[in-house]
């Protein structure tokens, strides 16, 4: 597969402080372990040279422990990855709204219940898509969107199973900045929150209610959320109004609609979930067409856009000015080949679409936003406190073994100078010993000489 263009919406800069985070964390980490290994390997000499030595086994036990937990929390940071995890009632367009951000039909999407468990869409550094379902550790291969509802309607799932479906990061922008988007089944499909957010929502970083702009939030949205935010403190939550394109037929109440649904939702983010500030609440309510964004951009991607995004806008000029002339009726046929989805039955449902395509832009900018800085935070500061604690506490450990060391040597050296000291008086003694019995050798045999010689003259 193909790598795919820049749509001009820089998101990966975002993304990329994320991964670029978690690289610099990774490279402490390494570099502590590796400290530590070096700590291990030393001491375990050390004890080898002494084995008696008790201070030395306790120093040595406690860095093994530092090791283990520093080996544990790389191990942790090496799968942390932004978890955006996508929910809402059945049809309102979750799948639709992950595949937009794909830019690609990924996800299977369709009238009535659709999908039927939990998805997770990962990126890999491998050449090819494949899906892991619960139960097994077989990759199976799965090369088009057909293939995987095929796979999927196979499989006898639990709506809270997870079925993971791994494509090429290389693919998808989105998925090299390592994000995993989760889709799951309708909200109204099972009462089972608690299951749900013990298996997918304690770890993710952000959640997206996808409400449908035609209809009001409905009373299973609310419910899930409440309980989202009883086990989570201070969930980051979106709402996306999807489907507003269906505005584009009642033009004169766009604007009423518009106001209700953003107060009602700024009040339930506020007011009942208290999960976000007023004042940045209105940065958390998006109105979008999931399906145009996805079409435009797949459009895009099949090389198509530039020429055929001027002759709609064109057409909206127009149309907009009551100009659309039997005579420019081929424009519309042009623009309802070249984007199937922004038109239904040959009408061009044009207001606001591009209002709608920068809206959804603005919101995937703000998810992004957030994100990276709420993952970076989550996920990492509470690592990072740890690793400084430890290699504080390795510092206070090697600070006292040097110390015990250097007070072993002084110790030792004392000890030496005492002896060389005692030794060198040992030695003075002998010599003055030596001397004197020199003397007193010589005193005697002078002695024993005169006593000869007089006993010989007598
Ligand atoms: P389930 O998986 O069944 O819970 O549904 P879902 O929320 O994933 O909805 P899905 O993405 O499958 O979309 C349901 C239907 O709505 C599909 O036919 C989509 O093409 C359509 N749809 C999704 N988004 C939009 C939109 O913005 N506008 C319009 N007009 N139709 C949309
Ligand atoms: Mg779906």
């Amino acid at each position: 597969t193909e790598p795919l263009q820049d749509d001009g919406v820089d998101k990966e800069h975002l993304l990329h402080s994320f991964v670029e985070a978690k690289e610099k964390v990774n490279a402490k980490f390494r570099d502590l372990k590796k400290y530590l290994e070096d700590c291990e390997k030393f001491l375990a000499e050390f004890r080898k040279a002494d084995e008696n030595e008790r201070d030395i086994k306790k120093f040595s036990s406690k860095v093994s422990g530092y090791l283990a937990q520093v080996s544990r929390i790389s191990e942790v940071l090496s799968r942390d990855q932004i978890k955006m995890a996508f929910f809402g009632r059945t049809s309102n367009g979750k799948s639709t709204t992950i595949n937009a951000m794909l830019q690609d039909k990924i996800l299977p999407t369709g009238l009535g219940h659709t999908t039927n468990c939990f998805l997770s869409v990962h990126g890999s550094d491998l050449p090819d898509p494949y899906i892991l379902v619960p139960g097994s550790d077989d990759k199976r291969n799965v090369k088009s969107l057909d293939e995987l509802a095929d796979a999927l309607s196979k499989e006898k799932l639990d709506p809270s199973s997870l079925v993971q479906v791994v494509w090429p990061k290389s693919r998808f922008k989105i998925l090299s900045g390592d994000v995993v988007l989760v889709d799951s089944p309708g909200t109204d499909v099972s009462p089972d929150y608690d299951g749900w957010i013990d298996k997918h929502c304690l770890d993710a970083d952000v959640f997206v209610l996808v409400a449908n702009a035609e209809s009001a939030l409905t009373v299973t949205e609310k419910k899930f959320f409440h309980k989202v935010n009883q086990h989570l403190s201070k969930p980051n939550i979106f709402i996306v109004h999807n489907r507003w394109d269906a505005s584009a037929s009642e033009p004169d109440k766009m604007e009423l609609v518009k106001n209700q649904h953003l107060s009602r939702s700024i009040s339930f983010l506020v007011d009942e979930l208290k999960c976000v500030d007023k004042g940045k609440a209105e940065d958390r309510v998006f109105f979008v067409s999931a399906k145009e964004t996805l079409m435009t951009r797949m459009q895009k991607h099949q090389g198509m856009p530039q020429g055929g995004l001027w002759l709609i806008k064109m057409c909206i000029l127009l149309k907009q000015h009551e100009l659309l002339t039997s005579k420019i009726f081929i424009l519309n046929q042009v623009t309802s080949i070249a984007l199937p989805g922004c038109f239904s039955g040959g009408a061009i449902h044009d207001e606001g679409f591009f209002a709608r395509q920068l809206e959804f832009e603005n919101f995937e900018h703000k998810l992004e936003e957030c994100i990276s800085k709420s993952a970076i935070k989550t996920k990492f500061e509470s690592h990072a406190v740890s690793g400084l604690k430890i290699a504080k506490k390795l510092k206070i450990l090697m600070e006292q073994r040097v110390g015990s060391t250097s007070q072993q040597r002084s110790t030792q050296e004392k000890a030496k100078k005492e002896q060389e000291n005692r030794l060198k008086f040992v030695k003075e003694q002998l010599e003055i010993s030596t001397r004197e019995i020199k003397c007193l050798i010589k005193e005697i045999t002078s002695k024993v000489e005169g006593q000869v010689t007089e006993a010989m003259t007598e």
